[in-house]
């Protein structure tokens, strides 16, 4: 069978589509079961996270409002620029609501730091955080995440939403992209 755009281009497969969807479904039923009773304002982290939003949401059994909000710090490149800017914001007042931001990836942690502190100022009655993957080694401002689906090594990946200069998002597991992509 003929190899498709993302299988030629992937060293290895980090986290397969099996360990994806059990884990979702898993930190999905924590946060019905946290949140249960609260008003619920989950934010998707655009572009990043839409898949991962739309699989943990689809999974979450007590009512939630969906909010989206696009950030950009890396632009088309491999390396953070430590300049977080909202380029589209919530449309929801989350004064006195249970925030959970939900994010694709933490790296540095410059991105979820500079968000959470923004949207606190809101007063919302609380502010939480949801990670898919977590590359602790890198982190060099400390964030507290309430959810981590899986802690990774400091691996160029792709896939599940994350992509490379706009690709790879809709490849159906996270890999390691073949340095030659990127160097
Ligand atoms: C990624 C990710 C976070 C940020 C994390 O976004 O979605 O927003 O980088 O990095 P940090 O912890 O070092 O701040 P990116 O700029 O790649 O945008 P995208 O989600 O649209 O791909």
């Amino acid at each position: 069978m003929e190899q498709n755009y993302t299988e030629r281009d992937i060293r290895e497969i980090l986290i397969t589509e099996e360990e994806i969807q059990a884990k979702v479904k898993e930190v999905a039923a924590q946060i019905s079961k946290d949140y249960a009773g609260k008003d619920l304002v989950a934010i998707c982290i655009l572009r990043g996270c839409c898949i991962f939003f739309s699989d943990l949401m689809r999974n979450v059994t007590i009512p939630v409002d969906m909010e989206f909000m696009a950030t950009s710090s890396y632009g088309n490149g491999a390396q953070s620029t430590g300049n977080v800017s909202i380029l589209y914001d919530i449309q929801t007042d989350i004064k006195g609501k249970s925030v959970l931001i939900v994010e694709d990836i933490i790296d540095t942690g410059i991105t979820l730091r500079q968000l959470k502190k923004l949207l606190s100022g809101r007063e919302p009655e609380s502010i939480d955080i949801c990670v898919l993957l977590d590359k602790v080694d890198r982190r060099v401002t400390p964030v507290d995440v309430k959810y981590t689906l899986f802690k990774i090594p400091n691996e160029f990946v792709v896939g599940y939403g994350l992509d490379y200069a706009e690709k790879y998002r809709n490849y159906r597991q996270i890999g390691v992209l073949k340095p030659e992509i990127y160097e």
